[in-house]
């Protein structure tokens, strides 16, 4: 039984104001982020959520009421179902009715090998060995390092500005804006992580030599500005990595799992009859369903001679929680329903119009409008549109950021099951926002 003293700290807790959390925020956990939103103006203390809202709490100053917004942020596509899906929360709450718990990850688990076989069924190729981690930087952390141990090589080639977590490998192989604060090796003369411009073929085939281990790509880099590859980039990395022997890794955190409109964005898209299969693809975010964490790094049979001499080499002792493959098994089978993925293309196509619109509206600010599926970004002229755009979208219900290594363009990512009409309310709410920023005389170029 709670004694009363517990039942009075429950209720106060349950009363703290957004000015409250913020200020023991600040206190316990870190004070630079608390000031980060404050100095903004915004609490944005994440309250009630269903669906595709995010409800904060009451605002910093007594008069400010709770915001009510559509969640365009979903943190990179882990809400793709929308928060608290019920479908999701059941499959929860029916593994733990199971005796399901995260299990011992030195055991063998009828749970990770049900999710692994799904998911081969699932990947591209012959790709159909799985290995389970707790975020995307473990998982791309654990591709790199079988790409090196396999090819006896050390070299990693990625692309300037990408994003692929904040774990050691994954860290270099990123942006140094994530390494640099550390201290990281980032001497691109001397590193082993060399990088070049995203898209840039030429440079990108010419940096991959017999000393490579692999080339590690987000297959639509998010951070970066939602990049989308010309015709003939991935083909050519592939036969590139074949020629000299060495890996390609796809970082589909952000672009797989539908949210390019087809299962995986490696495949099809605007270059359809470009089908590569790479060697390593690595998946997070989504695939927890918003519910319970789960990454993962899957790979060709071959990749599996790795581990042959000590199986216990990797480990990750919360990594693949049985509960979590579960909940994970529940939602591969609802993406991978053939109207999930249409409504993916149809909303996408729509929310693409609806972005066109804007463009044409405020063509002395927006330069580019792109993206695939449910992945687009709005491209400002410079970087403090980026920001005010953020703003003014949070101030009018749409949660949605700028990007962290490219910040004058805006990212949005509605979860994937959004209806028609809540694409119209996002574009409704999108334009009320974009005429909030002042009129300037010089008009952009127009370089869509
Ligand atoms: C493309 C990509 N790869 C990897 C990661 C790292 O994932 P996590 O934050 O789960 O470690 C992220 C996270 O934002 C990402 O966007």
């Amino acid at each position: 039984m709670e004694t009363e003293e517990q039942e009075n700290q429950d209720n106060q807790e349950e009363q703290l104001s957004q000015r409250d959390i913020v200020k023991m925020y600040s206190k316990y956990v870190c004070k630079p982020k608390a000031d980060f939103f404050k100095n903004l103006g915004l609490g944005l203390v994440q309250g009630k959520r269903k669906g595709i809202y995010l409800y904060t709490h009451a605002g910093l100053r007594k008069k400010d009421p709770p915001l009510e917004l559509i969640n365009c942020r979903t943190s990179g596509g882990v809400f793709n179902l929308g928060h608290q899906n019920p479908q999701m929360i059941q499959a929860l709450q029916e593994g733990i009715e199971m005796g399901l718990d995260i299990g011992d990850h030195h055991l063998v688990s009828k749970q990770r090998a049900l999710l692994a076989r799904d998911l081969a069924e699932l990947l591209p190729g012959n790709i159909s060995k799985t290995q389970y981690c707790v975020g995307g930087g473990e998982a791309i952390d654990l591709a790199l390092k079988l790409a090196r141990a396999f090819t006896h090589r050390k070299k990693i080639i990625s692309a300037k500005r990408s994003y692929h977590g904040v774990t050691g490998l994954a860290m270099s192989a990123g942006n140094e804006r994530f390494s640099a604060p550390f201290d990281w090796d980032h001497d691109s003369t001397t590193s082993e992580f060399q990088k070049v411009p995203f898209g840039d073929t030429q440079a990108i085939v010419d940096a991959i030599d017999d000393q490579t281990a692999a080339v590690i790509l987000e297959t639509i880099p998010a951070t970066g500005g939602i990049l989308i590859a010309p015709k003939g980039y991935f083909t050519a990395i592939r036969k590139k990595c074949d020629e000299v022997g060495a890996l390609y890794i796809a970082d589909e955190v952000q672009a797989g799992l539908g949210r390019s409109g087809e299962m995986w964005g490696i495949y099809g898209g605007i270059h359809s009859d470009e089908l590569i299969v790479p060697d390593l693809i690595v998946l997070g975010k989504g695939m927890s369903a918003g519910i319970y964490p789960m990454a993962t790094c899957s790979y060709r049979p071959e990749i599996e001679s790795v581990f042959k001499a000590d199986p216990f080499i990797h480990i990750s002792t919360t990594g693949g929680s049985e509960l979590g493959c579960y909940v994970t098994r529940k939602m591969l089978r609802i993406i991978s329903q053939p109207e999930f993925l249409e409504n993916v293309l149809a909303r996408g196509k729509q929310l693409e119009q609806g972005l066109l619109q804007l463009k044409a509206l405020r063509p002395d600010i927006i330069t580019k409008i792109r993206g695939r599926g449910l992945m687009w970004a709005i491209e400002f002229i410079a970087d403090k549109f980026g920001l005010g755009y953020t703003l003014y979208m949070i101030q009018n219900g749409v949660f949605a950021d700028n990007c962290g290594n490219n910040e004058k363009t805006v990212k949005l990512m509605p979860p994937l099951n959004v209806t028609e009409a809540d694409i119209t309310e996002i574009l409704r709410r999108l334009t009320i926002a974009l005429e909030k920023i002042p009129k300037i005389s010089s008009v952009a170029e127009d370089s869509q």
